[in-house]
């Protein structure tokens, strides 16, 4: 590749016209006046690799790997970070000058990096944490959220045996709470996060009793749409510090930025603002 070649990137998936990333990271070109673009691309899994292995080729840098092809990638990538071979799983991709395709996952950083920003008095150490769902999500969080030093995790979700697989693949901090229970976990927590999809629009309401949250304790939802849950609403009401989930999409793009366009972005008002115009 050339020196004056612009840097592209974009994000693979199939849907993709949802995805919120290009906005976002069109604004960090923007406010950065740096050359480049990212485009929304929609690939289905037989193509998958066809198109990885082409985009370098026509000049791109990098590119986001969403739903369905998160777990596929894998396969794909020559190599991996510690985090998405832990994770399985990644959303970040870096084409190296060596012809070589990098697998990154960002996702529990993210997930973390938008915890500290909005609450920033957040101590890992304070106490047990409880998760709520077990799926791909959950993965990346569970990982960060140990990495990150919780003490424990109690982990409920409505198909217990993910949520035992999970316990089995990431070790002893982590136990299993029936999902009939799963209210009873928040009396101890002093983190609590949503991973499942309920609440989201369009689908069901979560209907945890939450009448056994702490005051005092940290409580976040991956959904962002809508961006004030039902869920965080009454953990306001009960007086914890609640963490909306658009941080997480933002702070997760962060590496991958910098990585492709050489400038570390600011997580910011203004880059929340681009993804909700
Ligand atoms: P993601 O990658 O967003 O985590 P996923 O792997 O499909 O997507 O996981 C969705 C999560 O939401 C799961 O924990 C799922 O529970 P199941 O494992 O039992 O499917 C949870 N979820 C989705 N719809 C639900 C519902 N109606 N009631 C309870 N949990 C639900």
């Amino acid at each position: 590749m050339t020196q004056d070649r612009i840097p592209l990137a974009g994000v693979i998936g199939s849907p993709v016209a949802h995805s919120k990333s290009p906005q976002l990271h069109r604004h960090w070109l923007r406010q950065y006046g740096l050359p480049g673009y990212y485009i929304p691309m929609d690939v289905g899994p037989d193509d998958l690799r066809q198109v990885i292995e082409a985009l370098p080729k026509a000049g791109f840098v990098g590119a986001n790997v969403t739903v369905p092809h998160k777990e596929a990638i894998m396969e794909i990538a020559d190599l991996a970070t510690d985090r998405a071979t832990l994770i399985g799983a990644a959303n970040t991709l870096i084409f190296r000058p060596d012809g070589k395709i990098h697998a990154d996952n960002t996702d529990g950083y993210g997930f973390i990096e938008n915890l500290r920003q909005g609450a920033p008095d957040w101590d890992a150490k304070a106490g047990p944490c409880a998760v709520l769902g077990a799926g791909g999500a959950a993965r990346a969080v569970i990982v960060a959220l140990l990495d990150a030093g919780v003490p424990e995790i109690m982990l409920s979700n409505r198909t217990r045996a993910r949520a035992e697989t999970l316990q089995k693949e990431f070790g002893t901090r982590i136990t299993v709470v029936e999902w009939v229970q799963a209210g009873n976990m928040l009396e101890d927590a002093a983190t609590v996060v949503n991973t499942t999809s309920l609440g989201m629009i369009g689908m069901p309401p979560l209907r945890v009793p939450l009448d056994g949250l702490q005051r005092g304790a940290t409580v976040t939802d991956l959904v962002y749409a809508p961006l004030q849950t039902r869920f965080l609403q009454t953990a306001e009401e009960m007086g914890c510090t609640t963490v909306d989930g658009l941080g997480m999409l933002l702070h997760q793009a962060v590496p991958g930025f910098e990585r492709w366009f050489g400038q570390r972005p600011e997580v910011d008002a203004a880059a929340r603002a681009a993804v909700l115009r």
